[in-house]
C-alpha cells in the first residue's frame, strides 16, 4: 500500500544529499508518496507516515540539523516507521561500517529505530567544502565510494517494509 514519506538529510558537501535522492527516487518506483528534504526545511512531520534521516558524518558525529531534528521530533517519531542512515566512510575504509554517536544512539533508541546503516561517502576536490575537506580530497581519501547499487538495495527493502506495514 502507499504511504507518504518523508527522507530528510543533514549533507554539508551534497554527497548525503545524493544518497537521498536515490532512496526516494526507489522509493517513488514501489508507488510512495515521497519528500525528499534537507532537514532543516521540515517543519513537521505529521503528514508522514514514515520517516528516513540520514546524516553526513564528520569527526565521528552527525551534522547537528539532524541530532537537532531527531530530538525535537522525538515524539513524533516514536509512532512512526523510522530508518536511520549515516554516510562517510571514503578511501581505504569505505566499506566499514561507522559506529553511531553515542547522542544519536541514545535518540534512536528512545524512539525505537533500528541502528543507522552506513553507505560510503563521497570526498572530491570539485565539490569539498572547507580547508580540510579540501586538503584531503586530494590524498587517498579523494573519490566517490557512493555505492547507488547498496544504496537502492536498502531501500527497496525499506520500501517493501513501509507498504507492508498497519500505520
Ligand atoms: C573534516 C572531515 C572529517 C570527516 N570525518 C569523518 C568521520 O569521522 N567518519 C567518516 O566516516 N567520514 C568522515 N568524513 C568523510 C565525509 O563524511 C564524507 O566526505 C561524506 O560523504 C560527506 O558527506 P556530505 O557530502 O553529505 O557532506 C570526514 C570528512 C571531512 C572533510
Amino acid at each position: 500500500m502507499s504511504r507518504k514519506v518523508l527522507v530528510a538529510y543533514a549533507s554539508k558537501m551534497g554527497g548525503t544529499a545524493g544518497i537521498a535522492e536515490a532512496i526516494g527516487a526507489e522509493l517513488r518506483e514501489q508507488g510512495h508518496d515521497v519528500d525528499v528534504l534537507d532537514v532543516t526545511q521540515v517543519h513537521t512531520i505529521e503528514p508522514y507516515q514514515a520517516v528516513v534521516l540520514g546524516s553526513a558524518i564528520y569527526i565521528r558525529r552527525w551534522r547537528r540539523e539532524a541530532v537537532r531534528f531527531l530530538r525535537a521530533n522525538a515524539d513524533g517519531l516514536r509512532t512512526r516507521q523510522v530508518w536511520l542512515f549515516h554516510s562517510g566512510p571514503v578511501g581505504p575504509d569505505k566499506d566499514q561500517d561507522q559506529q553511531m554517536p553515542p547522542v544519536v544512539r541514545r535518540l534512536a533508541r528512545d524512539i525505537g529505530a533500528t541502528p543507522a546503516v552506513t553507505f560510503a561517502g563521497r570526498l572530491e576536490p570539485a565539490t569539498a567544502k572547507g580547508f580540510l575537506a579540501r586538503r584531503l580530497a586530494k590524498g587517498n581519501l579523494a573519490g566517490d565510494s557512493r555505492n547507488w547499487a547498496e544504496i537502492r538495495a536498502w531501500a527497496t527493502d525499506l520500501g517493501i517494509a513501509i507498504s507492508a506495514s498497519r500505520h
